[in-house]
């Protein structure tokens, strides 16, 4: 069985100080606290990267991810970062197709199919999002942008080691708006991902499907109690080390 995944996604906020403290603070919290059975995962904003790796070493249970990469090994791609560059300072996850990155930066899925195989391929342990706009749920089309972003995701890399690639489940119109989807609908979304996978990866069973989009200290036990949830990405409410630490350990 994979470990869950409990994941802080720190996006652009934090300088290399704050991250590095805060880091500091969660383990500190979390002390002796963390089940067996998960994994807490770091993903800073890219300047505070190595600082945080520094802050984590020879500490166990705990992972360290970049937030986007582009699928080049290097060469003139002024602004972006590569797999090798985010491995080099500590990173073994990263994150592909957030939904600010294709809502905001607009990134496509054929782009994010390249991005999963490449950073496969650069050892990253791959973390693909997806997620329906409150436009689309409304439309009933929920099934229909899920499970086709799923698929034009993993469109080049084809067959995936369920160790290496990780769902997250993020509903946009959850996402730093304090409305949690209620405990049936994800049921329902990772039930509905976890069938798609099941006949399409061999290793569909055991791929990890996390739930991100307004996680918090007092909804987590009931989120990570749910079937088909392997754990939580958490923006806003992983910030602080206080309320991240009581989601860890929820
Ligand atoms: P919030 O937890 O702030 O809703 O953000 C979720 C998210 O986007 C994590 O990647």
């Amino acid at each position: 069985m994979l470990k869950k995944i409990m994941a802080a996604n720190w996006k652009m906020y934090k300088t290399r100080d704050d991250a590095s403290r805060t880091a500091r603070e969660l383990v500190v919290a979390v002390g002796d606290k963390l089940p067996d059975d998960r994994e807490v995962l770091l993903i800073p904003p890219f300047t505070a990267l190595y600082g945080v790796s520094e802050m984590l070493a020879g500490q166990t249970g705990y992972f360290l991810g970049g937030q986007n990469f582009y699928p080049e090994q290097e060469g003139a791609y002024t602004g972006e970062i590569s797999p090798q560059q985010l491995t080099d300072c500590g990173c073994s996850f990263a994150l592909v197709g957030h939904s600010e990155r294709r809502h905001v930066l607009g990134e496509r899925d054929d782009f994010l199919a390249e991005k999963v195989l490449y950073g496969l391929n650069s050892n990253l342990k791959i973390i693909l999002c997806i997620g329906e706009t409150i436009e689309e749920r409304k439309q009933g089309l929920v099934e229909q942008v899920l499970l086709g972003q799923l698929e034009k995701g993993l469109a080049r890399a084809g067959q995936v080691k369920a160790e290496n690639f990780i769902i997250a489940y993020e509903p946009v119109w959850a996402i730093g708006t304090g409305e949690t989807a209620g405990p049936e609908d994800i049921a329902q979304a990772h039930d509905l991902i976890r069938s798609w996978l099941e006949p399409n990866q061999q290793e569909g069973k055991d791929i990890r499907i996390l739930y991100g989009g307004s996680v918090k200290p007092d909804n987590c036990a009931t989120i990570i109690s749910l079937d088909n949830v392997d754990g939580v990405l958490v923006g806003g409410a992983s910030l602080k080390a206080d309320s991240f630490s009581k989601i860890v350990t929820a």
